[in-house]
């Protein structure tokens, strides 16, 4: 699929992973709706005076419903339907069983899960009238364990399960479902961590593996390889030879 001519929407473009897919995306000639809660950091991009592409920028927090509505419908009066939908925006919160929040899980939850499946209600009724679009849920190699309490770990293992069923029952209408699953990217929420990263690479890096897999049409976009076949050896292991293998990473 060629991206040229295309209208593309990025969620959480202001920073990271998908201020990097921006980057790119804003060199060729498609049209951009960037979406974030810091919205001057969207309009940096947009006033970028090598970009080509048509941009334009709306402020939506994703986990609440009707900033999604409301920037939904701001993206099709400013350029009609959207061909891509690039579902970026996510957050990572570091939580103890001592300091046990639920509204954690629910900025974590309400985010990485329900932010996607507010920006899928509208985009669904789009895509099924016209018979095409495509879905692009960012989730993470991480959706296959957890590696203490988490409720990362859950939202992703949430996103991933549920991209899958959308996948097999959107087929048919001829819209693709795109699962990326990342490893460690070096971004603001992975500089939070204080544990060695294996394989960390760079956001410009995972933002080229993410449209070149796009442009391919690829049902799961997952790298680096070598986080991809050490989270699978981990998926594979018995619990109790998991307990010991996490056990020895939290010392
Ligand atoms: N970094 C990694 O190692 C890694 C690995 C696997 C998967 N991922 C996933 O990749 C995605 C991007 O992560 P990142 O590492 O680039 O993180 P980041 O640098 O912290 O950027 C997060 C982006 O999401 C936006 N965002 C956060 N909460 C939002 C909300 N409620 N509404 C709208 N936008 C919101 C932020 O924008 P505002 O704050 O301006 O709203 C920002 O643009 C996430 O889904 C993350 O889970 C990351």
């Amino acid at each position: 699929m060629t991206l040229e001519n295309k209208t593309i929407l990025i969620t959480g473009a202001s920073a990271g992973i998908g201020k990097a897919i921006a980057g790119k995306l804003s060199l060729i000639n498609c049209r951009l709706i960037l979406a974030a809660r810091r919205i001057s950091l969207l309009d940096e991009i947009k006033s970028n005076p090598a970009a080509k592409a048509e941009i334009e920028t709306v402020q939506c927090d994703v986990s609440k419903k009707e900033d999604v509505a409301a920037a939904y419908k701001f993206a099709v009066e400013k350029f009609g339907n959207i061909d891509i939908a690039i579902l970026n925006a996510g957050v990572g919160m570091h939580v103890t069983p001592t300091a046990f929040n639920s509204e954690y899980a629910e900025k974590v939850m309400g985010t990485n899960f329900m932010g996607v499946v507010y920006w899928i209600e509208h985009l669904l009724k789009d895509y099924l009238k016209n018979n095409r679009g495509t879905i692009v849920g960012i989730s993470s190699l991480a959706d296959n364990r957890a590696y203490g309490t988490s409720f990362y770990n859950p939202s992703k293992a949430a996103l991933t399960i549920f991209l899958e069923g959308l996948r097999l029952d959107l087929k048919k209408h001829n819209i693709n479902v795109i699962t990326v699953r990342p490893g460690f990217v070096e971004t603001d929420m992975t500089s939070r961590n204080n544990f060695k990263m294996p394989f960390l690479i760079s956001p410009s890096k995972a933002a080229e593996i993410i449209v070149e897999g796009i442009i391919k049409e690829k049902k799961m976009i997952q790298f680096p390889i070598p986080t991809v076949l050490l989270t699978r050896i981990i998926g594979f292991l018995p619990l109790s030879l998991y307990e010991l293998f996490a056990a020895k990473g939290k010392k």
